[in-house]
């Protein structure tokens, strides 16, 4: 009966200790680059490779390294240093946020030698969808690891770390760790050191961790921390140790509302701490610690009287840069006037001082009737606006619906989509194949799946020689996706260039459906030698293509070149060209949404070739041809045989001889010779419209100031009638404010100069927007105030009383339905260049 008494107490007293601690509702820790999890001192970091972890990044651009053992033995948290992810291409890791509020992310680095990877050398950008952590970062020159902790309120659903390679190299890093903490460890407001005042709105405030510091006491590490946090001890700080002597007190600390609590640093904080020393010369004790000159800090004191007999005895001045910070301090005057109470307090310092120097001072108070005093217990010095640079986002694929898009950069890939896209692409083939389809409605430059996977899992030329051609990727590193294949698959697979297997004609060649041994489909398009977009092209294509992995890209799965062939083989689009579906062909009309979703798409696809690499890529022949669709009807850029990489960075353009297909041509482009990327940009525009008025961009057969659309177009936009000439067939399905919006981004697009005309990336964002519009009425009042939206009028808010069909599903039943038509085959012999 005793024992049930003392073992039901043992459990009460358990529970009670257990309840009293924080649990994080989000506590991720990652072992990145790693196939097995870590534990350290207690602490689970998972492999990154396991489930629980998503990890966006473009295909074999992110390597698994590690290192000896031996070589990082001697640092905390070895077993963390041994492994790293390197990513040579934008990547991410995303993290499903279960609380709202602060967060600690923690990011560990340690640099070493894996193959050609010197991780030294590395020079990358870490970003959140809000804030830059990271810019221009390297590591530091003495090979030892760096630890980076930040404190973010996070209120988004999903956190997406995103590691951006600068300059030519890559990014890595070792581990991360993303963990919930008390919403109340950072107050909104702090005093202002100079001048005088107070400072409001931390709670939205990024913060960096700087110096965390557990003044006269021993190092705490994060076992010993109630938040995982580590406490370095100040020896390498304080100035003057002369002047002060540490005090250490085992005695009760007495927890007050309204002081400290133990999460605000743990007891062994409070418990040590430097005093002033009693004696004839009293001066200050200072630390010194090295911040960036001009930025701001927010520097948190925390104090505890572990030392004075009886209250007021101790008084004493605190100063931050020689500012004062507080005066006759009374530390039995903060909380109840009881002693060993932990409590703190915050400082905000506006600007650092020019030298890059920090100091942080205890001195006796000015009063007469006390002895001249003075304690410090523990210190942290974060880092506000952490960086001005310009956030980048990698979002995993499942984030890019329904979210409000302030996307700069989205690279997708990842592990889930690539597995998700086999399947679906190994279901699509054995179907296909099986079926023998009467002619699938085709186009010049097909394709359907992602292939660098599908690659190696199928294998494709078990029988053939696989060759790895290492071909010079944009970024200026290695990629081993494409493949050299022999003459004699594709003459199989294309039952000898079959004519009945020939899918589309342009001026290059004749491009063939084909089926590989694995009876998966591809399209190859086979160069004519005689033509005279000959091997530079064929070049051109298969270095941009072989490097370039993206969801909204027509990937390349190789290329033959024996006997003086230039065959390109390329993921087969199941839809044809989104022309196709525009006009001239007895397909059902694509609904406005799906056209949004395909215009958002694309956009996408070129945003990401003009901006994912060092060297943006301009596509130059942006056309509704160009455009493919898989079987779900998303869309992918194709056919980069015409593409170019970007001016240097001294330069704005290149010069060069005028390529690209009429109708669609920038005119600035055409009269000057000079290309942009903004080129791109008119092109797409040219897109849009076409889109929307579902006709072809000239037709020679109608009135002469209605055959150029993008002409005709514009004038009607111009006067505000846009609506009067859109595909009959879809208008009364189209928000007002969407057309509004989408007209106004048409307009911005056709602009005369390439200056005045948005990036991709805008572009991407107003076609999101638009499709926001749609989707949610007009009730977006709240979104006006962001800086993108500009030219909403308030006075225009009639509200569409047609019912928007959001039936994608049957659409889809409708569209596997289809079949080939002849209107089609006339229209892709006038495609060619
Ligand atoms: C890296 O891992 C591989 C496979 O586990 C192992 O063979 C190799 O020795 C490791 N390299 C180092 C430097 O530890
Ligand atoms: C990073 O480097 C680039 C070019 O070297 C420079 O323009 C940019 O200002 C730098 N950013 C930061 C935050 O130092
Ligand atoms: C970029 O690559 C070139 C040649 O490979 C090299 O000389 C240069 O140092 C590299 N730049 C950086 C920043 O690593
Ligand atoms: C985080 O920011 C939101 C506003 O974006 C604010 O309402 C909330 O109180 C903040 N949370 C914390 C813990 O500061
Ligand atoms: C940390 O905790 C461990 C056991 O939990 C203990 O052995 C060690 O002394 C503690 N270290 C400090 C600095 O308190
Ligand atoms: C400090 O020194 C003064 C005289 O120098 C003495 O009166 C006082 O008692 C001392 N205080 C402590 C706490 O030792
Ligand atoms: C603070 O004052 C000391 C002594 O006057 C001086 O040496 C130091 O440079 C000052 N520090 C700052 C940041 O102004
Ligand atoms: C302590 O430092 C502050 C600021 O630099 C200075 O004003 C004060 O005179 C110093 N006190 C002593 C005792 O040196
Ligand atoms: C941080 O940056 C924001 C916006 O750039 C600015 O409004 C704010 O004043 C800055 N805060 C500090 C403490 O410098």
């Amino acid at each position: 009966m005793d024992k049930l008494v003392l073992a039901l107490l043992g459990i009460i007293y358990i529970l009670g200790t257990c309840s009293a601690e924080f649990t994080p509702a989000d506590n991720y820790l990652v072992n990145c680059g790693s196939m097995v999890d870590a534990t350290v001192s207690g602490r689970v970091f998972v492999a990154d490779n396991s489930q629980s972890v998503v990890l966006t990044s473009p295909q074999t651009q992110s390597i698994a390294a590690n290192t000896s053992l031996d070589s990082v033995l001697s640092f905390d948290n070895a077993v963390l240093y041994q492994t790293a992810r390197i990513f040579t291409a934008p990547s991410s890791y995303s993290f499903k946020m279960k609380s709202s509020g602060r967060h600690f992310v923690r990011l560990y680095f340690f640099p070493f030698r894996y193959q050609s990877y010197d991780l030294a050398k590395a020079k990358f950008k870490v970003s959140t969808e809000d804030v830059v952590l990271l810019d221009n970062f390297t590591m530091p020159s003495n090979s030892s690891p760096v630890v980076r902790e930040y404190s973010l309120n996070i209120t988004r659903e999903m956190l997406i770390l995103t590691f951006v390679p600068e300059g030519n190299t890559s990014s890595f890093v070792n581990a991360i760790e993303v963990i919930s903490v008390p919403d109340y460890l950072i107050a909104n407001s702090a005093q202002l050191l100079h001048p005088i005042g107070q400072y409001l709105g931390l709670e939205t405030q990024p913060l960096q961790t700087f110096y965390r510091i557990n003044v006269g006491g021993p190092k705490i590490t994060a076992e010993n921390d109630t938040l995982t946090r580590t406490w370095l001890t100040d020896q390498s700080f304080i100035q003057n140790p002369a002047v002060a002597h540490p005090v250490t007190s085992q005695g009760n600390l007495n927890y007050q509302k309204g002081g400290a609590t133990r999460e605000d640093a743990p007891d062994s904080v409070y418990n040590t701490a430097m005093r002033l020393t009693n004696g004839s010369s009293v001066s200050n004790m200072t630390w010194r610690f090295n911040v960036d000159g001009r930025s701001s800090y927010l520097i948190r004191f925390h104090f505890c009287d572990i030392a004075s007999t009886s209250s007021h005895l101790l008084i004493f001045n605190s100063y931050v840069d020689n500012w004062s910070a507080s005066n006759n301090l009374d530390l039995s005057e903060q909380v109840l006037g009881v002693l060993a109470v932990p409590w703190y307090v915050d400082f905000v310092l506006q600007s650092s001082d020019p030298s890059g120097k920090l100091t942080v001072s205890i001195g006796p108070s000015g009063l007469g009737n006390v002895a001249p005093d003075g304690i410090l217990n523990g210190l942290e010095i974060m880092k506000m606006n952490i960086s001005t640079g310009s956030v980048y986002v990698v979002k995993p694929p499942s984030a890019s619906k329904r979210q409000l898009p302030i996307i700069l950069g989205s690279v997708l890939g990842g592990i889930c989509a690539v597995i998700i896209a086999i399947v679906l692409c190994v279901i699509v083939r054995r179907k296909t194949a099986k079926k023998k389809k009467p002619q699938t409605p085709l186009t010049s430059r097909p394709s359907s799946s992602w292939t660098p996977l599908s690659l190696n899992g199928l294998s494709f030329l078990s029988t053939g020689t696989r060759t790895t051609s290492r071909t010079s990727h944009t970024s200026g590193t290695n990629s081993d996706t494409s493949y050299r294949i022999p003459f004699v698959v594709l003459l199989e697979a294309t039952n000898h260039f079959d004519e009945q297997m020939v899918i589309g004609v342009g001026g290059f060649g004749k491009v063939y459906r084909a089926v590989l041994q694995d009876s998966s489909k591809v399209a190859v398009k086979r160069g004519n030698q005689k033509s005279h977009q000959g091997i530079r092209e064929f070049r051109t294509e298969i270095e941009l293509l072989s490097g370039l992995r993206h969801r909204h890209l027509v990937s390349l799965i190789g290329y033959c070149d024996e006997h003086s062939e230039m065959i390109l083989v390329y993921e087969y689009m199941e839809k044809g060209t989104l022309k196709s579906h525009l006009y001239g062909s007895d397909q059902p009309p694509l609904s406005w949404k799906k056209r949004l979703e395909i215009c958002i798409g694309s956009a996408r696809g070129l945003h990401y070739l003009h901006t994912g690499f060092a060297k943006s890529i301009i596509h130059r022949d942006v056309k509704s041809a160009n455009i493919l669709l898989d079987e779900n009807l998303m869309a992918k850029v194709s056919d980069f045989g015409l593409s170019k990489t970007g001016p240097e960075l001294d330069q704005t353009h290149v010069s060069t001889a005028v390529k690209g297909s009429f109708g669609y041509l920038d005119p600035e482009y055409f009269r000057r010779q000079k290309l942009t990327d903004k080129s791109d940009v008119y092109s797409f525009g040219v897109v849009l419209l076409e889109v929307i008025c579902a006709r072809p961009v000239i037709d020679p057969t109608l009135p002469r100031d209605m055959i150029n659309l993008a002409e005709w177009g514009i004038k009607w936009q111009k006067r505000g009638e846009l609506d009067q000439i859109i595909d009959k067939r879809i208008s009364g399905t189209i928000r007002p404010e969407a057309l509004r919006k989408f007209g106004e981004t048409i307009e911005k697009c056709l602009a005369e100069y390439g200056v005045e005309r948005p990036t991709m990336g805008d572009v991407l964002w107003n076609l999101e927007f638009v499709l926001q519009l749609q989707e949610a009425g007009p009730d977006m009042s709240h979104i006006n105030s962001m800086n993108h939206i500009s030219g909403l009028h308030p006075n225009t808010q009639r509200i569409s009383t047609l019912e928007i069909s959001t039936t994608d599903e049957s659409l889809l039943v409708d569209y596997s339905q289809m079949s080939a038509s002849n209107a089609f085959s006339q229209l892709m012999n006038t495609e060619g260049r």
